[in-house]
C-alpha cells in the first residue's frame, strides 16, 4: 500500500566501513557496509486519532501494523523535530519485545535514514526495556530514542502496541513535543523512506549504508554499567548468595527475562531458579504483564505459599513497573517509594552525600512527604505520569520518585526502574542482614516496612480500577465530580470525615512554568484523608477509571489493619460522591490493588 513517488533522493556516497562495532558477547560483532542510500519520498495520508496519551501512543496491534499507521506517526515525529535534532543526529531504537516490534524496527530504521539521522543504537532483537533505553541515550548522548512498547498492556496480534519517543535526558518528550507530533499527523502527506533493506538485528555490530548507519547493541551492557555505578555489587552479591536467603524475580514473559539473568543470576550470584518465566514472548505467553496483585497472581501464590522465598519481585512488559513483596507480605508502591527515600543514604552509594529532593504523582500516598519532612528535604507532588520528574531531575532537585502505579525510580535514568527498585530493595535487606549469621533471625520485607510505620506512621492506600468502561458515561462522571468539587466548602461534612478542600488537580512545573490541568478530581479531608478520581490516559479504547483512597493512621497498635477494612468507610464516601455504579453500570472494579 506504499506508493513511492518519482523524485528519489541521494542521501550519501557509499562509505567503507570502519572498525567494529562496540560490544561484549563474544564472537558477535559484524560490521558491514552497503551502497549509496536514496530517498523514496512514499506518499501517504492522514489517519485521525493519532493523539498521545499518558505515555506514548497506544493502540491495537492490527491497527498499528496495518498500513501506513506506524510511519504517519514517525515521520510526524521526524517534522515535528527541530531540523537540528534530525539532522546528523543519533538516536536510539528498543522495546519490550512484543509481536510487531520486530517489522517496526525496520519501518522505523528507513524512516530515521530517511529523514537525515546519521546513527542508530538498535537494542540486539528489537530489546531495550524503557530504563535501558533510558540509560543508552544518555550513555550514548543520543538526541532521543523510540521505546516500542505498550508497557503493561497484553501483547500479540489482537492485543496492543504502543510506541513513545524518549528526549535527549533519556526522559519521555515533553508534552509541548508531542502536540506538535499530534500536529504533524493531521496533514502527513509524505512519508521519507530510505531505500535501504531490512538491517539484521540479532546481531550486534555496525551495518553502514552511505552516511548512515545502524548499531546493533547489547540491551544489557550500557544499564548494568550504569547499576553497577548505583549500588554496591559486593553488597547484594552477599545478601543473595547466603545459603539462607531466597528470592524469586518474576519476568513475566517480558522483557526483564532478558536483564533478570544476566544482572541477579550471572553478575550477583541469586540461584537460576530465582528467575522465573524469564524468556521473552512476543504475547508474554498470553499474560497480562502488568506486576500487581491480580495479574502476577502466580508470584504472589507463591510468596502467601508457606514456605515463600524471603523475597519476591515482577516487573511489567517492558521493565519500568516493580511489586515487591515479602514472605507472605505485600509492599504498597507509595511505600516501596518512600522506604526506598528513607534507608537510600546507608545503603545505596550512589545516595551516599544525601538526597536531593523526592517526589511523588498525585494520586501517590504521602508516605514519601513525611520522609521528606524527616530528612528536611523538598517533596514535590506532580501530575500522573513519569515525564513529570524530569526537568526537577535535571534541575538537579529530584533524586528518588514514584507512583502508586508500581513505578519507582530515581535520576541515574529519566524512567521509572523496575531492576533498579528490585535491586534498592535488595541493597536495603542486605544492608540490614549484614551481620546476621547465616541461619539467624533475618530482617524481613515485612518488619522493614512496619519499623517504618512505627516512625513514620501508615498511609493506608487502595486503588479501584474499572476497566474497559464506555467513554462517554465516565466522561459525565468526572465532569459532575468537578461540578462538585467546585460546589464543596471546607467543614463539609462527608460522614465522619471533615473537608478541607476539593479541586480538580493543576500544576504548575516549577522549572519551565507549563501549567498541566484537570490532572484527577480530589476531595482531601482534614486529618489527610483523600479519595481521587481520574480516568486513564493509557488505554487503547474505551475508558478505565481510577478511584484512589488514602487514610493516614499514627497509632501503631491500627497499622496492622487490612487495608481494605481501614478504608471501607471512605470508599463507600467515594462511591456515593462520584456515583459510580450509576455513570458506569460497574458495581464492583476489575482490579484492586
Ligand atoms: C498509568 C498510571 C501512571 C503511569 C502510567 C504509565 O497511567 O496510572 O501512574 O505513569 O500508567 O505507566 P494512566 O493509565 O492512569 O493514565
Ligand atoms: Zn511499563
Amino acid at each position: 500500500c506504499m506508493r513511492a513517488c518519482a523524485r528519489a533522493t541521494p542521501l550519501a556516497s557509499a562509505t567503507s566501513a570502519r572498525g567494529g562495532g562496540k560490544n561484549s558477547r563474544a564472537g558477535t560483532t559484524k560490521t558491514r557496509a552497503m551502497a549509496t542510500v536514496t530517498v523514496k519520498e512514499v506518499a501517504t495520508t492522514p489517519i485521525e486519532g493519532q493523539k498521545t496519551g499518558t505515555s506514548g501512543l497506544r493502540k491495537k496491534a492490527a491497527v498499528f501494523s496495518e498500513g501506513n499507521y506506524l510511519a504517519n506517526w514517525v515521520q510526524s515525529l521526524f517534522s515535528a523535530l527541530p531540523r537540528d535534532d534530525v539532522e546528523g543526529s543519533s538516536m536510539v531504537l528498543g522495546g519490550d519485545g512484543r509481536w510487531f516490534n520486530k517489522e517496526a524496527s525496520q519501518i522505523i530504521l528507513k524512516l530515521a535514514a530517511g529523514n537525515g539521522v546519521k546513527k542508530m543504537y538498535v537494542g540486539r532483537d528489537g530489546y531495550l526495556c524503557t530504563p535501558a533505553a533510558s540509560a543508552v541515550i544518555r550513555a550514548r548522548e543520543a538526541v532521543g530514542g523510540f521505546i516500542m512498547s505498550a508497557s503493561h498492556n497484553p501483547g500479540g496480534p489482537t492485543e496492543d502496541w504502543g510506541i513513545k519517543f524518549n528526549y535527549s535526558s533519556g526522559e519521555p518528550a515533553p508534552e509541548k513535543i508531542t502536540d506538535a507530533i499530534y500536529g504533524f499527523t493531521q496533514t502527513v502527506d509524505t512519508l521519507k523512506m530510505a531505500d535501504i533493506p531490512d538491517v539484521d538485528l540479532s546481531v550486534c555490530g555496525v551495518t553502514k549504508f552511505g552516511d548512515f548507519e545502524v548499531e546493533v547493541i547489547d540491551p544489557v551492557d550500557d544499564y548494568l554499567k550504569l547499576l553497577k555505578q548505583v549500588f554496591d555489587f559486593d553488597l547484594i552479591k552477599s545478601l543473595l548468595t547466603r545459603a539462607d536467603f531466597k528470592m524469586q524475580f518474576d519476568a513475566m514473559h517480558a522483557i526483564t527475562g532478558a536483564y533478570a539473568k544476566p544482572i541477579f543470576v550471572d553478575v550477583l550470584g541469586a540461584d537460576a531458579n530465582s528467575v522465573v518465566n524469564g524468556v521473552p514472548k512476543e504475547d508474554f505467553a498470553g499474560g497480562h504483564p502488568d506486576p500487581n496483585l491480580t495479574y502476577a497472581e502466580e508470584l504472589v501464590k507463591v510468596m502467601y505459599s508457606a514456605d515463600a522465598p524471603d523475597f519476591g519481585a515482577a516487573s511489567d512488559g517492558d521493565g519500568d513497573r516493580n511489586m515487591i513483596l515479602g514472605n507472605n507480605f505485600f509492599v504498597t508502591p507509595s511505600d516501596s517509594v518512600a522506604i526506598i527515600a528513607a534507608n537510600a543514604v546507608d545503603c545505596i552509594p550512589y545516595f551516599k552525600s544525601g538526597l536531593k529532593g523526592l517526589a511523588r504523582s498525585m494520586p501517590t500516598a504521602a508516605a514519601l512527604d513525611r520522609v521528606a519532612a524527616g530528612l528536611g528535604v523538598e517533596c514535590f507532588e506532580t501530575p500522573t505520569g513519569w515525564k513529570f520528574f524530569g526537568n526537577l531531575m535535571d534541575a538537579g532537585r529530584l533524586s528518588v520518585c514514584g507512583e502508586e502505579s508500581f513505578g519507582t525510580g530515581a535520576d541515574h535514568v529519566r524512567e521509572k526502574d523496575g531492576p533498579w527498585a528490585v535491586l534498592a530493595w535488595l541493597s536495603i535487606l542486605a544492608y540490614r542482614n549484614e551481620d546476621v549469621p547465616v541461619g539467624g533471625e533475618k530482617v524481613g520485607v515485612e518488619q522493614i516496612t512496619k519499623e517504618h510505620w512505627a516512625k513514620y506512621g501508615r498511609n493506608f492506600f487502595s486503588r479501584y480500577d474499572y476497566e474497559g468502561c464506555e467513554s462517554d458515561p465516565c466522561n459525565a462522571m468526572v465532569e459532575s465530580l468537578r461540578a462538585k468539587a467546585a460546589a464543596a466548602k471546607k467543614g463539609d461534612k462527608y460522614g465522619d470525615y471533615e473537608l478541607d478542600f476539593a479541586d480538580d488537580f493543576e500544576y504548575t512545573d516549577p522549572i519551565d512554568g507549563s501549567v498541566a490541568k484537570k490532572q484527577g478530581v480530589r476531595f482531601v479531608f482534614t486529618d489527610g484523608s483523600r479519595f481521587i478520581f481520574r480516568l486513564s490516559g493509557t488505554g487503547s479504547s474505551g475508558a478505565t477509571v481510577r478511584m484512589y483512597i488514602e487514610q493516614y493512621e499514627a497509632d501503631p497498635a491500627k497499622q496492622g489493619a487490612d487495608a481494605q477494612d481501614a478504608l471501607a468507610p471512605l470508599i463507600a464516601i467515594a462511591l456515593e460522591t462520584s456515583q459510580l455504579a450509576k455513570f458506569t453500570g460497574r458495581e464492583s472494579p476489575t482490579v484492586i490493588t
